[in-house]
């Protein structure tokens, strides 16, 4: 049992008044019955000779903050526990978008939510909208600070009206807190920068190059084209700083207990605000190691976990997400292992589904898809995915390299031959991707290119190919009904459900220029939107038939995440085949990546205790689906949601 359900069982008794007495009442039993997880956390990274006094510290932190938590938030976190692990539910639908691309700013998203509900959309994530440096700033990645909204968005009583309004339609909202560094404006930086110690040793800061040498020796690049090295040396403070991403964002050091604290407050700000689930970005850097890769470390793990069981106290109700872009091994740990199982993140971004239905849109099968996720051990009953194919950042195929060997295939060939067929170095190739930080030492690369423009639609477009176009439509079709339904929360990447393309703008702006992530952070169109339904665009098509995706879902409580899924293989290296189940229902999701029709005998499907016949029905375009010669023919690049009740 993980802490969470010890709190929902400790909260089961129906309160006729959740009155501040009652309140804080749960408050102390949370800290009681998490304190000892806490403390040992806690001296797993401090060890207790030296910091017992920085322990009690914590100790006296806690009920501070939760006092400062507005009522109705500490309510609603009682009747979340109550509801147990609402975020697994068929209901939630999510949608990540840029506050100023979508409608200008927060008041402009304010009124655009009908948009979200007449497609369905009830969950969303705002890219980061708090203080950043004016011109680079990594897409408000690198941050002035946790909490006070960039003029450019509005100000925080805008927020703060807009998670009431969601509140009231019961949508969620889940932001960024960027854990793993400041910007160099961040006030502790800027202290740093001025000389002040205490804050130097906020951030990882030396005189000379030797522990920053030792620590290159094994640490790889994350921006090895624009920003090469983990270190940038600072001329005002006349030291190195440890910049793993991009040199003006600076890496915190969480060997201070100072900084934990610190963060610990920003983060139950944040909450405070009424998130409901906070995006932990980059999470696997958060422990730095000379001799080791300085990701995924075990201190990281267990620093999570500290976060996270603090939070529980404060916030019951507020979840974390890991943004965890690393191998799918490495993943699934942030979900907790052994003693912390269930006690890290409840999502993590399904990074590894998401790579590999590129790998299998590219190659037009599935079997590296199968491998990979049959081998993979299964997540706790308590966690759930983000689904996705597309989002802000790059596609890295972070498959392993075992399961590519496995196939007969040299993986690092068909890394190239996935970066050649992605970013338009094969002619016959469709896609219109771009190629982002290829580093020719490692010869490794990441894909950059909006869902539309990879799935080949700009191309056909261009050419005005329909018999293209209509492929094209079939393939995004497709990949959103597997995120729709794979088990989890599905994230689709605003602009996606209306087709968009790449956004070649950010070529002309010289702090854009250098990260072609930006070809896909597109402006809405809200003409093109103005327009749906009033004529037979592709991104009418697209539009409807997502939000029917949507509906069918909403509909369905079999697409609940109860780790009830079923990977099944037919042999057919085309198709992909996975089941998701209930007591009553059953439905046996199809696609085919080919651009060939695929056949399915009957007898297999019986195998799989599935029997089609002519009256079975397919959901999404709710028709029967009879059999010919006794065989299932899948159309090429078809999705079927086939129901057996
Ligand atoms: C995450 C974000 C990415 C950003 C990086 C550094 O990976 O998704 O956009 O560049 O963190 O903050």
């Amino acid at each position: 049992m993980n802490q969470n359900s010890l709190h929902q069982l400790l909260g089961k008794t129906k309160f006729n008044n959740l009155d501040k007495t009652t309140l804080n009442h749960l408050f102390e039993l949370r800290l009681a019955a998490n304190s000892t997880l806490i403390k040992d956390l806690y001296f797993s990274l401090y060890p207790e000779e030296n910091y017992i006094q920085d322990f009690e510290k914590l100790l006296t932190l806690l009920p501070k903050l939760f006092k400062n938590r507005p009522g109705d938030l500490k309510k609603q976190d009682i009747e979340r526990l109550q509801q147990g692990d609402w975020y697994q539910s068929e209901k939630i639908v999510g949608m990540q978008l840029y506050v100023d691309h979508f409608n200008k700013d927060i008041n402009g998203l304010s009124g655009k939510l009908d948009y979200f509900e007449n497609l369905g959309v009830n969950f969303l994530h705002l890219m980061p909208i708090t203080t950043r440096p004016k011109v680079e700033n990594d897409g408000g990645y690198a941050v002035n600070s946790y909490t006070e909204v960039d003029k450019k968005y509005g100000s925080k009583t805008d927020l703060q009206n807009l998670t009431q309004k969601l509140r009231d339609k019961k949508m969620f909202l889940m932001l960024d807190f960027v854990v793993n560094h400041t910007s160099d404006e961040f006030s502790w930086a800027k202290k740093a920068q001025k000389g002040d110690i205490a804050y130097q040793n906020y951030y990882y800061t030396y005189p000379n190059r030797d522990i920053p040498d030792a620590f290159e020796r094994s640490m790889p690049e994350v921006f090895p084209t624009s920003s090469p090295g983990n270190f940038t040396y600072n001329h005002e403070m006349q030291k190195w700083v440890m910049t793993v991403f991009n040199s003006y964002q600076w890496d915190l050091n969480y060997r201070n207990p100072e900084v934990f604290y610190e963060m610990l407050t920003n983060l139950i700000k944040l909450a405070d605000l009424g998130v409901d689930v906070i995006r932990f970005d980059a999470l696997a850097f958060l422990w730095k190691k000379i001799g080791t890769n300085s990701q995924n470390l075990p201190e990281a793990h267990a620093l999570i976990s500290l976060f996270r069981m603090c939070l529980q106290v404060l916030a019951p109700g507020v979840i974390l997400l890991a943004e965890a872009i690393v191998s799918p091994y490495e993943i699934i740990k942030y979900f907790g292992e052994k003693q912390l199982k269930g006690n890290e993140c409840e999502v993590a971004y399904n990074a590894t589904l998401m790579a590999l239905l590129w790998d299998a849109i590219a190659t037009t099968k599935t079997q590296l898809l199968y491998r990979s996720l049959q081998h993979l051990p299964k997540k706790p009953k308590s966690a759930t995915w983000i689904n996705y194919i597309r989002c802000h950042d790059d596609i890295g195929l972070g498959f392993d390299d075992q399961e590519i060997y496995n196939l007969g295939l040299d993986a690092q060939q068909h890394r190239l031959f996935l970066l050649n067929y992605y970013t338009q170095k094969l002619n016959w190739s469709q896609a219109r991707g771009e190629m982002f930080m290829y580093n020719p030492k490692t010869g490794d690369g990441r894909i950059t290119g909006s869902a539309a423009s990879l799935l080949g639609l700009e191309a056909a477009l261009d050419k005005n190919k329909p018999g293209d176009i209509y492929s094209a439509i079939k393939k995004i079709k497709m990949m959103h009904s597997i995120i729709l339904a794979y088990g989890g929360i599905p994230l689709i990447y605003a602009g996606d459900e209306i087709g968009t393309l790449n956004d070649y703008s950010y070529k002309n702006d010289a702090s854009k220029k250098q990260d072609s992530r930006w070809v896909n952070r597109p402006q809405q169109n809200w003409d093109v939107i103005a327009d749906l339904g009033k004529k037979e665009s592709a991104e009418s098509q697209i539009f409807y038939a997502i939000k029917n995706l949507i509906s069918i879902r909403k509909n369905n409580s079999v697409f609940a995440d109860h780790n009830n899924i079923k990977l099944h293989k037919n042999g057919n290296p085309h198709l992909l085949i996975f089941e998701r189940f209930s007591e009553k229902k059953r439905i046996l999701v199809v696609c085919n990546f080919d651009a060939y029709p695929q056949n399915i005998a009957h007898y297999w499907l019986e195998n799989i205790g599935f029997s089609i016949c002519e009256n079975s029905k397919e959901l999404i375009t709710n028709t029967s689906l009879g059999l010919k010669n006794n065989t299932l023919e899948i159309e090429a690049l078809g999705t079927y949601w086939f129901v057996n009740e």
